[in-house]
């Protein structure tokens, strides 16, 4: 099946960046899609947020379909939403390639995992900061990714918290002693500035919204944030 863990390669980390289109233009949301999809971003990361699991709103399943008809990038859905296992089919649909859901929203992990694997996305799952990176140790190995969120999930333009880079090198001490290819993703207060640690300190993927959508010009900065 071609979302096991052995699509992944079992290697040294990977660099690769997922521009969160939580900062980009929603009045240009073509444009902004376009431009990831002109860029050397591999991903494009998607923030769903329902306002029970976090303070926020974001958007749903139209604004998915708009992102996914503007580029073939996969679409990295981040659910910060509560029972996420009643809408992973529709977000499939909807044109996820990787789902991530959060430990602390999801009532049955297994069963989650089992309908993202049903309906052939990758899986992911993220632990807010104050989450000990110990409650993934026993589904690491059925895990595409896991995503460790650097300041509390809501809001972009945060700054980043410092001890999540120990959560970043636990994690893939953990993963490389079990010889798995799980990724590790980090998310939040990310930019050309703090890059360069996370990369050494074991992450593969790297989310970063304000800092690209911000940036004067943000396909550079994309460039940057891959070249720490
Ligand atoms: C926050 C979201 C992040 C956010 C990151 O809850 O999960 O993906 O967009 O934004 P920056 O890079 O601005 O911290
Ligand atoms: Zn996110």
């Amino acid at each position: 099946m071609a979302n096991t863990n052995t699509a992944n390669a079992t290697s040294a980390a990977r660099r690769i960046v997922s521009p969160s289109m939580l900062s980009a233009d929603f009045g240009h949301l073509e444009r902004d899609t376009r431009m990831i999809d002109a860029s050397r971003a591999e991903w494009v990361h998607i923030d769903v947020m329902d306002g029970v699991f976090v303070p926020n709103i974001s958007f749903g399943f139209p604004v998915l379909r708009a992102i996914r008809r503007a580029t073939s990038k996969l679409l990295d859905v981040h659910l910060m939403i509560v029972e996420p296992e009643r809408y992973i089919a529709r977000f499939a649909e909807a044109g996820a390639g990787l789902i991530t859901v959060h430990h602390e929203a999801v009532g049955d992990l297994s069963g989650c995992l089992a309908s993202m694997r049903a309906t052939g996305v990758r899986t992911g799952v993220s632990i807010k900061p104050a989450t000990p990176v110990s409650v993934l140790e026993p589904w690491l190995s059925q895990l595409n990714l896991v995503l460790v969120m650097s300041v509390e999930p809501g809001f972009g333009g945060q700054s980043f918290i410092d001890g999540s880079l120990d959560k970043v090198r636990e994690l893939r001490r953990m993963i490389s002693e079990r010889g798995l290819g799980t990724l590790i993703e980090v998310d939040g207060g990310i930019s050309a500035a703090n890059a360069r640690e996370l990369f050494d300190a074991g992450a593969d993927v790297l989310v970063a919204g304000n800092a690209i959508f911000a940036a004067p010009d943000p396909a550079a900065e994309i460039e940057k944030i891959l070249n720490a």
